[in-house]
């Protein structure tokens, strides 16, 4: 659908005051958000209601102002180093454009992100290449379109991608740093035992350093690490950080190359509710920037340029699920379940990381409230999106909940779990909503069995 078939205007004020925010936590709903008296929210200046009404639910409601002053933060801590938003995140065309308005890189990991991303216009030297086991198809996706930097990931590659190469390719090692940044096991990627990058310890890092430094093919442009995701503890960004340039100190040292580029990966922490801590990225910035001048300077090496690759925090707040409650029932004396239309196949989080979200009823106001598990249409008991949330008394079916914070990794990681079709995503902006991706119908879901 065009643009302009579906932009619904809405009379809800886009430029009210933090004071319209009501209940609304600035930390975890987009920038945006604004309550209104009857129980509504508005986003972008935009009804849920309407929303709901204009795309059907569950709907993903994306702030486009809340994706470009996140970006617009990230420049302004960080002036002399390079943002790579990870798409994996959440990437459509449309957040693949805005991010480069902004000025950010993009940090792809397969041949359907970069086609994506380069079918929006993302400038190809701007893109990194990232993968534990990166298919030819990525490969040769990457390099025919020219991307900037692939990051090597095993030893294995370095032929594979100099043989692609033309005429040269600018490569950078993916170091294991053996540093537990204890983030959720699923996600921590700085501890040796794990499948991603090149362990520092044991040599292998700079046994692929050399391995590159001696293929004309290729040139090393610095180094990697990302430490995992939903990280909260600084420290441990900069030992790791300390440890790399140990690693390009020794690089120079054995060959006299100077590596540039130090791209130290994303893992930014953000709130998902009320008592979470935000992540001081003033701090953080400071802290980093610290760690890496003091590490050079007691090495004798020049301060490489540095590279951050933040997904969640660009893209989290951003976005709110929309739902409409289905059913209600009661366990006596046990719990209220209140049953929405969609779930763990738009976002798995809760049932696979444990995460906690936060909902709030969006049509209707919270004069007395009571305590229910939203819980999703799927067929297993652990399809729950967020337990023991204030709703308001006489919540029935057909209101409407939204849940915050779903930018990163729901869309993403939806499935189309017992044949559900994966929601639209819908931006806002000014009063005005379009949307971006529609809704996986019967039909797509059908047309791609194509056997019987
Ligand atoms: N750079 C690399 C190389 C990565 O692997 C990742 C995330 C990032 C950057 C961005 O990390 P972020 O800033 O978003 O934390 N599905 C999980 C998260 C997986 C993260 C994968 N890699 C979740 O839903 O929590």
């Amino acid at each position: 659908m065009a643009a302009t078939d579906s932009a619904l205007r809405s009379a809800g004020p886009a430029a009210a005051g933090p004071a319209d925010r009501g209940d609304l936590h600035p930390g975890i709903w987009p920038l945006t958000a604004r309550a209104a008296g009857d129980g509504g929210i508005s986003v972008g200046g935009v009804a849920l209601t309407e929303i709901a009404a204009r795309y059907g639910t569950p709907a993903y409601v994306l702030d486009e102002d809340d994706v470009r002053q996140r970006c617009r933060t990230y420049r302004q801590v960080f002036p002399d180093a390079e943002i790579a938003y990870a798409g994996k995140a959440f990437l459509c065309r449309a957040m693949a454009r805005w991010v480069d308005e902004e000025g950010l890189s993009l940090d792809v990991c397969s041949e359907g992100e970069l086609a994506v991303a380069t079918s929006a216009g993302s400038p190809a030297e701007r893109i990194v290449l990232h993968g534990n086991a990166k298919t030819p198809g990525d490969l040769r996706a990457a390099m025919a379109c020219g991307v900037g930097r692939i990051v090597v990931d095993s030893v294995g590659e370095i032929a594979r991608i100099a043989a692609l190469a033309q005429p040269r390719q600018r490569v950078l090692v993916r170091v294991t740093p053996g540093v537990d940044a204890h983030s959720h096991p699923m996600v921590a990627t700085g501890v040796e035992d794990q499948k991603f990058g090149l362990s520092l310890s044991s040599g292998t890092a700079a046994d692929a350093a050399r391995r590159i430094l001696a293929q004309p093919e290729l040139e090393l442009a610095g180094l990697h690490c990302h430490l995992g995701s939903q990280i909260t503890e600084m420290e441990a960004f900069e030992v790791a950080a300390r440890r790399l340039v140990g690693l390009m100190a020794a690089i120079y040292a054995e060959h006299g190359v100077i590596l540039p580029e130090f791209n130290i990966g994303g893992g930014h922490g953000v709130p998902y509710t009320e008592d979470d801590q935000d992540f001081d990225l003033t701090g953080f910035a400071g802290r980093i920037r610290a760690a890496v001048r003091g590490a050079c300077a007691s090495l004798r090496l020049p301060a490489p340029r540095l590279t951050f690759e933040p997904g969640r925090a660009i893209i989290s707040r951003a976005m709110v699920t929309l739902y409409r409650v289905v059913s209600i029932k009661q366990v006596a004396g046990l719990r209220t379940f209140v049953a929405v239309d969609g779930g763990m196949s738009d976002n798995p989080r809760p049932a696979l990381y444990g995460a906690r979200y936060s909902v709030r009823a969006a049509s209707r106001p919270m004069i007395a409230g009571q305590l229910a598990t939203v819980v999703g249409r799927h067929c297993e008991a652990g399809d729950v999106l967020a337990t023991d949330v204030a709703l308001p008394a006489g919540t029935r079916p057909g209101d409407l909940l939204a849940v915050a914070c779903t930018g990163a990794y729901n869309h993403s990681m939806a499935s189309n779990y017992n044949l559900v079709g994966r929601p639209p995503v819908v931006a806002v902006r000014d009063g005005a909503a379009r949307l971006l991706v529609r809704r996986e119908t019967t039909s797509d879901l059908r047309q791609r069995d194509v056997g019987l």
